[in-house]
């Protein structure tokens, strides 16, 4: 199998094998032939004796990656980088992009390979490229080599999902389920009928209401209920503190959507992007505005498909472009769950516990107005007592009624803070109605 040539080079070496020059002739050879083991040998042999040995180290690391050792060339990369030899370090990176590609370390590979882009940003690699590209669904082209990258670093973050929910896994709020239905579901179910009409299909519905009542949950079951993709998004994914970089995420992400279509867009807390809160404005300011603005308006591209859902707490500051058609024109208010959502909520947050026999109803029947995150904490609280007094005791003393019933009367809904600065709004600055809806509510609630 050894050439005849590497045969009489390792003959002249077993006679002066200090002679690291020729090793690492005859390693270069064996890596020519992929012959990893005697490549590995030789270059080990010469590290030990050189350590400062680059070309050698450099070597070595392909040679793992070759031989399918991707841990121990990372690690060879790390030292060399330490060293920080930049000559070597585009060799260095392109190396770690591929075992990480290996190691199916998707978000380190994007590092890497973002990284080693930045050096030489005409460096381009088949296997890697590719690998993404299939990932995402999307062509590449230069012009959109950068939107590639963050599009796949928001498709690794787990921002696309298969929702496992729709509807009926949400219980009650039957009027915010007809409200969604007639102004998303229905039109795109209808697509043709709506067009003859010459009605637009998509664009955007605001749901606004206290924290905790179940906007995010809704909007991933609006997705399930038209069995299309959910992406989702959180300001911190968006805003950076960079200038120009909060808009080209907003671009990429939007371009990410549109690749997915139909599909779901939620963005959550959108008053932060959408808003005039000053606290959150830091360096972006009014052009992050106006880059949404010209994304939901589908001014380069179109958003066919594309049903773009926001969530806020704090409605009132929207600013108030986003409220014209084509926007966030459908807003939908959200209120804290009803009797029939209580039930449902509490049951989930039971399935599991130690529960001995909750009456679900009656603590839906006294939590009128908590949110589902007040009942989430009503009962940990009480199975944090239960587990204190199971410690003392020293065995499970199961959860009852008359425990959560007990942590109802210490715990104040979190919901009304919200309805009296809702309330304020209602009253003084509802010039367009779009506060209706929170205003009868409020007038049912005791204040
Ligand atoms: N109608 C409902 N049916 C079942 N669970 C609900 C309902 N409304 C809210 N929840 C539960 O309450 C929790 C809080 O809701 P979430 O959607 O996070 O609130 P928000 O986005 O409005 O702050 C969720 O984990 C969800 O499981
Ligand atoms: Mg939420």
């Amino acid at each position: 199998m050894i050439p005849k040539e590497l045969e009489q080079l390792e003959q002249a070496l077993s006679l002066t094998p200090n002679n690291l020059y020729l090793r690492y002739l005859i390693a270069q050879k064996y890596q020519q032939i992929q012959q990893w083991q005697s490549a590995e040998d030789h270059l080990l042999y010469i590290l030990k004796m050189d350590r400062d040995n680059e070309e050698a180290a450099v070597d070595l690391l392909k040679t793992y990656y070759h031989s399918q050792k991707y841990n121990a060339s990372l690690m060879v990369g790390e030292d060399l980088e330490t060293r920080n030899k930049n000559n070597l370090l585009e060799e260095i990176l392109y190396y770690r992009s591929l075992c990480y590609l290996r190691l199916r370390k998707n978000e380190e590979c994007i590092k890497a390979t973002k990284a080693w882009k930045s050096i030489n940003p005409n460096a381009h690699d088949e296997e890697l490229d590719n690998a993404f590209v299939q990932k995402i669904g999307v062509g590449l082209d230069e012009s959109q080599e950068s939107d590639w990258t963050d599009q796949i670093e928001f498709e690794l973050r787990g921002m696309i999902e298969k929702p496992t929910i729709d509807f009926s896994h949400v219980g009650g709020m039957n009027q915010v389920k007809r409200e969604i239905d007639l102004k998303i579901i229905k039109p795109l179910e209808h697509h043709s009928l709506f067009s003859a009409y010459g009605k637009k299909i998509g664009g955007g519905l605001l749901l606004y209401g206290p924290p905790g009542c179940g906007k995010t949950f809704i909007a991933r079951a609006t997705a399930g209920q038209i069995k299309v993709p959910f992406i989702n998004i959180g300001i911190d994914d968006i805003l950076d503190k960079y200038y120009g970089e909060s808009e080209h995420k907003l671009s990429s992400l939007f371009a990410l959507a549109r690749s997915k279509s139909p599909c779901v867009l939620f963005i959550d807390e959108v008053d932060a992007l959408a808003g005039n809160r000053t606290e959150f404005r830091g360096n972006t300011g009014r052009s992050v505005i106006n880059q949404l603005l010209s994304e939901m308006d589908g001014v380069e591209n179109v958003n066919d498909g594309l049903l773009i859902i926001g969530a806020t707490n704090t409605p009132w500051y929207i600013d108030p472009a986003f409220k014209r058609p084509g926007r966030f024109d459908k807003m939908i208010f959200v209120p804290p769950p009803d009797l029939e959502a209580r039930d449902e909520i509490v049951q989930v947050i039971l399935k599991g516990k130690p529960v001995q026999f909750v009456d679900v109803h009656k603590i839906g029947e006294k939590t009128e107005s908590y949110s589902g995150a007040d009942l989430v904490q009503i009962v940990e609280q009480a199975i944090e007592k239960k587990f204190e007094a199971s410690l003392s005791e020293g065995k499970v003393i199961p959860l009852n009624t008359n425990d959560i019933l007990e942590e109802i009367k210490r715990y104040k809904p979190t919901t009304k803070d919200w309805f009296l600065t809702a309330r304020n709004y209602a009253n003084y600055a509802n010039q367009t109605g779009f506060y209706d809806d929170v205003a009868q509510y409020i007038k049912k609630l005791k204040l």
